[in-house]
């Protein structure tokens, strides 16, 4: 790693700093990829000397990433370690920013602010660091989603982070794009030519986009309660997934060739009608049920969730992108927690064969990209099934990933981590992008909010409500799981 850096993490204390950005870290240096000298500071509230919070962080590597900390050996961890510094300090107090500034000023190297903090601290701490004239050209600022609750607190987010820095300094995190089957995707897309003549409404049916997670809300359960799966996923994860599924070839990897053609996609989503508010979009919360033979509770019953909440744990939702490649071919998106099982892919449907001279139904190809648990990449297709006669039956050329390259992956959190060092920003979201996304998205929010009314219950463990099988069957289709060979 070239550039020497002071990583500032705010809400360095926090739940997704413990879990991920250390970890990532600590991975990233074990691979000799941070520079020697490269300093992490992780300011909080909390009076900690630096000894006891390396401590902690010594504790969320071995819960966290326990094979990695054990190869990699206590003295790898103690060098990570002594990377960290603790600073105590009130967000919301000008003053304390002097003593990060005179921390800083000591050293030639790039400063990156990471503000894994929730959107309501962002004004203070923008604030901060531009009275403490720590917002200098030079310097990046990392934000962490949500970036506010709708388009309005979006958008002052931005204006307010814009008004203490440029754009090209600011890098909006979206982990999702940080996965290596996502990058995956692109490789498939643009770095062969077989699928793209096929990618476009002359053969394919349908997309459809899954983040099912196992889960429920876990310890954020006040959090998620205000929040729910519409702005937790899907107006920045699935709308992600869905931009690099649709987007047209960019002229480079270039960060602005690429967010171009990205947003490009977000602009030509279909605008919401009050028709399509009915009938393409359902909303579900999970009940009490069985998740792999244990019993879990209904999200009314989680820690940190009001009563009687009308919060949807999960959304399934049909869309069309309106341009010439993709007109007419519906965009399936769903996501859930406490699902059947943990399961990020998406799946694209070609048309069927339009004439058949085969006894029985022909399953149309399906491409199956899958996310997590694992990598692969699936193409389903008709072969003869053994025996006489001419029968048909589906099989699948598989490419899995973690059978054929078998170095260790980049989390998506240090791949980002990493861009951001070496100001690499085509992963990350340009303002207008996140705008757009919230435009979308926000006739969806407006239309629950005046119709009152609870999501449709699920049972835990199950593949979300009922309702959401018509949509997919209103179109002709299924989900792919209802599929299954
Ligand atoms: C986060 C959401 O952005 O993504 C969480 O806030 C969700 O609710 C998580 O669990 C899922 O990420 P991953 O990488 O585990 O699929």
């Amino acid at each position: 790693m070239d550039n020497n850096f002071d990583l500032v993490i705010f809400g360095g204390t926090g739940d997704l700093a413990l879990r991920k950005l250390y970890p990532a870290l600590f991975m990233a240096d074990c691979d000799g990829r941070l520079h020697r000298e490269g300093r992490i500071i992780a300011a909080a509230r909390q009076t900690l000397d630096d000894s006891a919070f390396r401590t902690r962080v010594s504790e969320a590597l071995s819960r966290f990433i326990p094979s990695m900390v054990t190869s990699a050996g206590e003295a790898r961890v103690a060098a990570f370690l002594s990377r960290i510094t603790y600073l105590a300090l009130d967000a919301t107090n000008v003053e304390q920013y002097r003593a990060l500034k005179a921390s800083l000023n000591e050293r030639d190297s790039q400063t990156v602010f990471y503000l894994s903090v929730g959107p309501s601290l962002f004004p203070a701490i923008v604030g901060g660091l531009k009275a403490a004239d720590l917002n200098t050209p030079d310097t990046r600022i990392v934000l962490e989603k949500p970036l506010g609750r709708d388009l309005v607190s979006s958008r002052e987010i931005n204006d307010l982070v814009l008004g203490a820095f440029a754009e090209s300094q600011v890098y909006r995190i979206d982990h999702y794009l940080g996965k290596e089957t996502v990058q995956n995707l692109l490789a498939l897309r643009f770095g062969n030519t077989l699928l793209e003549p096929l990618w476009n409404r002359s053969w394919v049916r349908d997309v459809q986009i899954t983040i099912a997670e196992a889960v429920g809300v876990e310890t954020r359960g006040e959090f998620y309660d205000s929040t729910g799966a519409f702005r937790d996923m899907v107006q920045n994860h699935l709308l992600n997934l869905l931009c690099i599924t649709a987007m047209e070839p960019p002229s480079s990897l270039d960060p602005d060739a690429v967010r171009d053609e990205k947003l490009q996609v977000l602009r030509s989503l279909k605008p919401w009608t009050r028709e399509s508010l009915r009938e393409n979009l359902v909303r579900g919360q999970y009940r009490a049920g069985l998740l792999r033979g244990e019993q879990v509770p209904a999200y009314t019953s989680e820690q940190g969730v009001a009563a009687g909440s009308a919060t949807e744990t999960y959304v399934a939702l049909r869309t069309e992108v309106g341009n010439w490649r993709w007109a007419g071919v519906p965009f399936y998106l769903r996501t859930g927690k406490r699902m059947a099982e943990r399961r990020a892919e998406l799946v694209i449907n070609f048309n069927p064969p339009p004439h058949s001279i085969f006894e029985g139904v022909l399953a149309p190809n399906r491409l199956v990209i899958t996310l997590q648990p694992e990598e692969s990449v699936r193409l389903y297709t008709m072969a003869k099934a053994p025996g006489d006669g001419m029968r048909l039956r589906e099989v699948f050329l598989d490419l899995d990933f973690h059978e054929f390259f078998r170095e260790r992956r980049q989390d998506a959190y240090e791949r980002l981590l990493l861009d951001v060092l070496r100001g690499n920003a085509t992963l990350f979201m340009r303002r207008d992008e996140a705008d757009a996304a919230w435009r979308w998205c926000q006739p969806v929010l407006d239309f629950w909010a005046a119709e009152g009314g609870t999501p449709i219950g699920y049972a835990a463990g199950s593949w979300g409500p009922p309702a959401s099988s018509r949509l997919t069957a209103v179109g002709g289709t299924a989900w792919h799981e209802e599929l299954q060979l």
